[in-house]
């Protein structure tokens, strides 16, 4: 009788854990999914359950193991991975290529949650990916720990369908100004994919250090790659670090894609290799924060094999099928130096099979079909990048740039682009800040975050989050179904999330946490 009486107990219990999960559509996922409807009932997963790959390929399994490393800590669960087409089981999560719903494109997916059974279903590889990462934020915060959790596991039922707006999703770290460690920037990359961003870009190269090891020129690390903002001991990626790097992201679905800053931002080249400055002296190394004071020789021939050699060596390491060249500031290069020099740099990377992206200065060049143009800083270059047929990466310093700070209280970071609260940096519109820059002519989104004053990755953490979330948002939905008023109260909802995992974000008064 009174194992009866602790049995109802616990059923009661039970059932009102259940009971009090928040329906589907009321879950406060980021970035926002195209479409939710709630179901009856919820999904509980157990120890018992599986994670099938009835279309088992090597990317599905790799996300399969990547899920089910995402769940284990917290739960304690070490599911099995099964490629398997069996239905039957009870409390499984199905990752299922299908290839029939064109809508959801390269990178959508439709999540379908029953009392018995999650499927994600999806064209491609990173569709599933996507919708593993919006399973994740169905669960309670508490799935993020990395020690094991009590907690129902429970889930509400209902079917999410959902795609981006934005092919192109990017986040960009200096780690020029200052180096961080490969687990550093991992630790990043794996923050960013929560929020379902797809392209890295590293600055690997500025006028204070030179960060990716290059075989056949190496005094560019030796030399190069010993100095950072303010001195201190700074350091670089050896080729192997870079692959690891490039394969951490992938699983992630995040394309690298690595910038070498030309032909100014340059003085770490210039101090490695005397022969690239005009005058054939080599430069000091530079450890303060002037910018736009360097500058390749562009007279030169030996400057274009060189930039060929290290172009190619970072080329053949990096999938993606872009190569950034910097281009900004350049301000003592001649522009009658600069126009022709851009152009030869573009003919460099398309024999490298790549497709060139630059800050918009370079669309005062000839801009090649497919050179894209990131703008940054001047409206009239953005334009007229797509007055010559490029396509657009929007990154305006003034609503996008993560090292701008908050307001005047904050003590790193930067304001020459105004202060940059949480509001301003969720509430733009990508396509309508620039007249002359529609829809059709805009590639995606970028927040990139600069280093001259920030060296640790909490700090990076404090500037990027709880920003780099909005976004994500930006870039992931369009701007006819977000607002701001609605939009707070789901990032509200993130912060504990990010107190689990341990993320130094902004507490932002903004934000009702
Ligand atoms: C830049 O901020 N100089 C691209």
């Amino acid at each position: 009788m009174r194992i009866l009486l602790l049995l109802m107990i616990l059923m009661s219990i039970s059932t009102s854990y259940a009971n009090t999960v928040d329906k589907l559509a009321e879950m406060p996922i980021i970035p926002k999914p195209f479409s939710v409807v709630s179901g009856n009932g919820s999904f509980k997963l157990s120890d018992k359950s599986e994670i099938c790959l009835p279309t088992y390929n090597i990317e599905v399994s790799k996300i399969g193991a990547f899920l089910r490393e995402k769940l284990r800590p917290a739960t304690g669960f070490m599911l099995p991975i099964v490629e398997s087409a069996d239905k039957n089981g009870k409390n499984n999560i199905y990752l299922v290529l299908s290839h029939t719903n064109s809508v959801l494109g390269d990178e959508g997916y439709q999540l379908t949650i029953g009392p018995s059974r999650i499927e994600i279903s999806a064209n491609k590889p990173a569709g599933l990916f996507n919708g593993v990462q919006t399973l994740r934020q169905l669960f309670s915060a508490k799935i993020e720990a990395s020690t094991h959790q009590v907690d129902s596991w429970v889930i509400p039922a209902g079917v999410i369908r959902d795609f981006p707006e934005y092919s192109y999703r990017g986040f960009m770290l200096d780690v020029a100004r200052h180096f961080f460690s490969v687990s550093d920037v991992k630790h990043y990359i794996d923050l960013a994919s929560m929020y379902k961003l797809n392209v890295f870009h590293i600055h690997l190269s500025d006028d204070q250090g030179w960060r990716i090891e290059i075989k056949k020129w190496p005094e560019l690390t030796a030399t190069g790659g010993k100095s950072q903002v303010g001195g201190g001991s700074a350091g670089f990626y050896t080729q192997e670090q870079y692959r690891d790097i490039v394969s951490y992201a992938a699983i992630r679905n995040i394309t690298v894609i690595p910038e070498i800053d030309l032909p100014g931002h340059t003085n770490a080249m210039l101090a490695s290799y005397a022969q690239l400055n005009c005058d054939n002296k080599a430069k000091k190394l530079y450890t303060g924060t002037e910018v736009g004071f360097s500058t390749l020789c562009t007279s030169k021939e030996s400057t274009y094999s060189f930039i060929e050699d290290v172009l190619k060596e970072i080329s053949a390491m990096t999938p993606g099928g872009y190569f950034h060249i910097g281009g900004d500031e350049s301000h003592v290069t001649k522009l009658e130096d600069y126009i022709p020099f851009v152009n030869r740099m573009q003919g460099i990377v398309a024999k490298l099979g790549k497709h060139v992206i630059g800050w918009d200065e370079i669309a005062l060049s000839d801009l090649k079909p497919n050179s894209f143009v990131q703008y940054w800083g001047k409206a009239e270059n953005a334009v007229l990048g797509v007055q010559k047929g490029a396509k657009v990466i929007m990154s305006p310093a003034m609503y996008a740039y993560l090292d701008m700070k908050y307001d005047s209280l904050t003590t790193f970071g930067l304001n020459w682009a105004g202060y940059l609260d949480v509001q301003k940096s969720y509430d733009w519109i990508p396509e309508s800040i620039v007249p002359g820059i529609k829809r059709e002519n805009i590639l995606g989104v970028e927040a990139p975050i600069w280093t001259e004053s920030i060296s640790t990755m909490k700090n990076i953490e404090y500037m990027a989050f709880p920003r780099i979330i909005g976004i994500a948002e930006v870039g992931w939905c369009s701007s006819s179904r977000r607002t701001w008023s609605e939009y707070k109260l789901r990032l509200a909802k993130q912060g504990d999330r990010l107190k689990v995992l341990g993320v130094n974000y902004y507490p932002s008064k903004q934000i009702a946490w």
